[in-house]
């Protein structure tokens, strides 16, 4: 229930406006964003790369309502490709297509992806694009799918708890797609996606063997060598059980440490990352940063009631 009603809140315009001006909840949501500048986002990948770690920089935004809006993320993200050159660190781009006006109007969408996909490969970095809620799914698959024909260095992200997603993957194998396997942040109906936890948890493991034998079949690329372009199958995920499952399939499959990339968000489960590194896996960490990080604050709230609670405890001792 409260993760239902987070999510909702996420997507409340008033509820935006109040939270976003208390200092309390900028400070609770720098837990798990890097902070509001490309400078903010450079120094926290800089120091994920020192503990060996890859990153994703995502920079915040989503449901734009006007096309201004939507060129303007586009210049932001373009701007990011830029100073990611310059600063030779170990880090790709995450993006979401609505924050590009995938439901405002698909060809400004799909003209401003290609822009973004020029320019990322004029500078040699990975674009993964996000997976958001089940309404843009098909659309978002669809455009993954024009941009695969582009450029060789995008992929995209599929969720577990959705039925449709083996089939998904299945079509992702023809073309030897990238695929980041989450387990979905959103609120969905029972008519689309698993409504329990444990059968989340149970397509979770399913699939990472399907996506595991589909980077079986392709060979297995590694990591590259710049840390920038990740292997075709990233486990994103911070459950112990489903890491514990992953790596015994990998061990099963004959995949060698390097060839399945471990995902985790910036802060959370630091310790995880740590020891994954330490025994010598590929480790990627999602960092957002910008001003746009209410819904993201608030996913990351609904996940855990944990959060919720240190969250108000700190807003009533305000
Ligand atoms: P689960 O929710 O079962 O949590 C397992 C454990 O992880 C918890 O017991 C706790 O210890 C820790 N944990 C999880 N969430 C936490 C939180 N918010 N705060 C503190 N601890 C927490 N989703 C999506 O719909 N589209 C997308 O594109 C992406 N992209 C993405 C990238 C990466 C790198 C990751 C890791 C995740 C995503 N997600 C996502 C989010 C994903 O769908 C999911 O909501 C979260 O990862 C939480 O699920 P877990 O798999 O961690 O399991």
């Amino acid at each position: 229930m409260l993760r239902g009603f987070f999510i909702l809140l996420s997507k409340v315009p008033w509820a935006q406006r109040v939270i976003t001006r208390w200092g309390v909840a900028r400070r609770a949501a720098r837990r798990f964003v890097a902070g509001d500048t490309i400078a903010d986002a450079l120094q926290a990948a800089l120091a994920l790369n020192q503990a060996g770690m890859q990153v994703s920089l995502d920079p915040l935004g989503e449901n734009t309502t006007h096309a201004e809006g939507a060129e303007a993320a586009a210049q932001e993200i373009l701007t990011l490709l830029d100073s990611l050159h310059a600063h030779e660190l170990r880090a790709n781009v995450s993006i979401k297509l609505s924050q590009l006006g995938l439901a405002l109007d698909e060809n400004l969408c799909r003209q401003l992806l290609g822009k973004i996909l020029a320019r990322a490969g004029e500078r040699g970095v990975f674009i993964r694009i996000d997976m958001e809620d089940a309404s843009l799914t098909e659309r978002t698959l669809e455009m993954f799918h024009w941009a695969r024909q582009q450029s060789e260095g995008v992929g995209v992200v599929i969720q577990a708890y959705l039925y449709r997603s083996e089939a998904d993957l299945m079509r992702l194998r023809e073309v030897q797609g990238k695929v980041r396997l989450c387990k979905g942040a959103y609120r969905e109906g029972a008519d689309v996606a698993f409504p329990q936890k444990s059968a989340v948890n149970r397509n979770y493991d399913h699939l990472v063997k399907v996506l595991l034998e589909s980077a079986r079949a392709a060979g297995t690329p590694l990591l590259s060598a710049d840390g920038r372009t990740p292997p075709l199958a990233a486990v994103a995920t911070h459950d112990p059980a489903r890491i514990a499952f992953a790596e015994a399939e990998m061990a099963r499959q004959g995949l060698p440490k390097g060839s399945v990339e471990f995902q985790m968000l910036y802060g959370i489960r630091r310790d995880l990352q740590e020891t994954l590194v330490r025994q010598g896996h590929a480790v990627r960490v999602y960092v957002p940063y910008g001003t746009h990080w209410y819904p993201y604050f608030m996913r990351r709230l609904a996940e855990r009631p944990e959060n919720v609670r240190f969250f108000l405890s700190n807003l009533f001792r305000k």
